[in-house]
Order: C-alpha cells, then sequence, then structure tokens
C-alpha cells in the first residue's frame, strides 16, 4: 500500500509556486493576490480561510481576508463581490460557503467575474470543464488530479466510482475522471443517496473516490484488493481525546480499508492540503492571465 501524501505533495508544489512568484517579481510583474470573503465565523470556515491565507504568505502572494457579520443583507455581499470584481490588484478571490439561508448561493456564484472566480463554481468555469475548454477547475477535483498525476497512477481504462454528487466535489471529479486526457479515460459510475446496491458497484471499482461527508462510510467490504482509494471527507466528530473536542474524519474507514489498497489518502494529511495547492494553481494561473474569457 502506498499513502498518497498530501503533505509531502502540497509542500513540493508550493514550493514550485513559489518560485515561480519570484521569476514573476524579477521580471517585473505584480504579486500575485488572492482575497477571499468570509460572511459568519464557523469554525470550519475559519479554518479553511486561515489555511489559505497562510498559504498565501508561504508562496509569496499577497492575500486579503473580507469578513461580514451572518447578518451582512444579500446586496452587502453582491455589492463587495462586484468591488472585488474591479479591483485591478486582486487576481482571484473566494466566497468561503457555505453562506447564511437568506443568501442566494446562485447569485452570489454569477456574480463573480469569470476570470476572477479562481474556486471554478461560476456556470462558465463548470460549462467550460464539461466541454474541456480552458478554465478554472473547482480546487479540490484540481488537487484530486494533480496527486493521480503525480503519482503515476494509471487511470485509461480503469472504474472510477465517485461517491457523492455535490457541486463543489462529485460532480465535477466524475466529469473530469472520464475526459480524455490523462489523468482521465476513466469508466466513471457516480454514486449517491439514492444509490441502490452500492456495495456491488464499488467493489467493482479500481479507483474510488469518496466525497459525501460520511465519516468511515466506506468499508473494507466495500473495496476491491488493489484499489486505489482516495478520501475527501473532512468532518469534524467530538472526540474527548483532543484539545479541540473533536477529530478531523474522512468518509474512509482507514484502519480496516488501507490493507487491502494499492494507494490511499489518509485524513488528515491528504486531499485537504491538495485543495489548497488547487486554490493556489488557479490564482497563479489568474495572476498570469493564463486563460482567455
Ligand atoms: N466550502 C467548502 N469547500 C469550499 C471551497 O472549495 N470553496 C469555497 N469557497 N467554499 C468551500
Amino acid at each position: 500500500m502506498i499513502l498518497l501524501d498530501g503533505k509531502k505533495l502540497s509542500t513540493e508544489i508550493k514550493a514550485e509556486i513559489a518560485a515561480e512568484v519570484t521569476r514573476l517579481k524579477a521580471a517585473g510583474h505584480k504579486t500575485p493576490h488572492l482575497a477571499a470573503i468570509l460572511v459568519g465565523n464557523s469554525g470550519a470556515s475559519e479554518s479553511y480561510v486561515a489555511g489559505k491565507i497562510k498559504s498565501c504568505a508561504e508562496v509569496g502572494f499577497k492575500s486579503s481576508l473580507f469578513r461580514f457579520e451572518d447578518s451582512v443583507s444579500e446586496k452587502e455581499l453582491l455589492d463587495k463581490i462586484k468591488a472585488v470584481n474591479n479591483d485591478a490588484d486582486i487576481d482571484g478571490f473566494i466566497v468561503q460557503l457555505p453562506l447564511p439561508k437568506h443568501i442566494n448561493v446562485q447569485k452570489v456564484t454569477e456574480t463573480i467575474l469569470p476570470s476572477k472566480d479562481v474556486d471554478g463554481f461560476h456556470p462558465i468555469n463548470v460549462g467550460r470543464l464539461m466541454q474541456n475548454i480552458p478554465c478554472y477547475l473547482p480546487a479540490t477535483p484540481f488537487g484530486i488530479m494533480q496527486m493521480i498525476e503525480r503519482y503515476k497512477i494509471e487511470t485509461a481504462g480503469k472504474h472510477c466510482v465517485v461517491l457523492g454528487r455535490s457541486n463543489i466535489v462529485g460532480l465535477p471529479m466524475s466529469m473530469l475522471m472520464a475526459r480524455n486526457t490523462y489523468p482521465g479515460n476513466c469508466t466513471v459510475t457516480l454514486c449517491h443517496s439514492k444509490t441502490k446496491n452500492i456495495q456491488e458497484i464499488t467493489t467493482t471499482a479500481d479507483i474510488i473516490i469518496a466525497a459525501i461527508g460520511q465519516p468511515k462510510f466506506v468499508t473494507k467490504e466495500m473495496v476491491k484488493e488493489g484499489a486505489v482509494v482516495i478520501d475527501v471527507g473532512i468532518t469534524r466528530v467530538p472526540s474527548d481525546k483532543t484539545k479541540s473536542g473533536y477529530k478531523i474524519t474522512g468518509d474512509v474507514d482507514f484502519e480496516n480499508v488501507s490493507s487491502k489498497c494499492s494507494y490511499i489518502s489518509p485524513v488528515p494529511g491528504g486531499v485537504g492540503l491538495m485543495t489548497i495547492v488547487g486554490l493556489l494553481m488557479n490564482t497563479l494561473k489568474a495572476a498570469r492571465k493564463e486563460i482567455q474569457f
């Protein structure tokens, strides 16, 4: 079994990004700049955004954080998004999700300029992804594609089972794995909450990508010997053994599944760190104006 080491890989890729930033600056380019808009103060969102801001500093990017109370009106938030769209110094930005219920997420997503949408959530970027046109890939699927590529995992002709159909991970991941490229060329099955006989499907999988947010959902009975298992889960499960009072738990029962796998990603230390790398890579593309809209 080979561990898909997100810590090692993300450190390597961040060093590559940092070297590129140094080159850009030496050539007279401005410093790449990522902004984040954070509404409310949910513990998970706070910690994801803090991770993104810290990583910007590590690679030499400038970052900005704009905070709003939970009570912010939709108009005020949309006005801020429009202001950031028009701020020439900011290359790309994200609005951290989830948002309070009174705010329409679709309106928020569609107000972000596609050329600054480094989360890849705008329908223009999603449509481009489906048609294999240059676009910002959503950060988690982008990070997973990097992981597969850098570990040289074979994908052509393999059966890839994606668990979960979220707009952020499952749905785009299934499209990417089906594309006629590497990584890709898989026969993809997308499973969700209404799928019947899920174990019958997962036991035929060469690659399982678990993104349902149910701790330890994937058990050893569900995995074929030699499968590649990529765990996207990051649920906070209460624990009296940690200082924080919770333990970050993946969608895979790692302890019992790992010995059957050819490759497996751990939680923490796996896909979560690669998500940040995906976001940084998108921001670098935005700073270089690599994608034409
Ligand atoms: N919430 C959970 N994952 C993400 C992400 O990738 N981007 C944003 N903006 N919010 C999230």
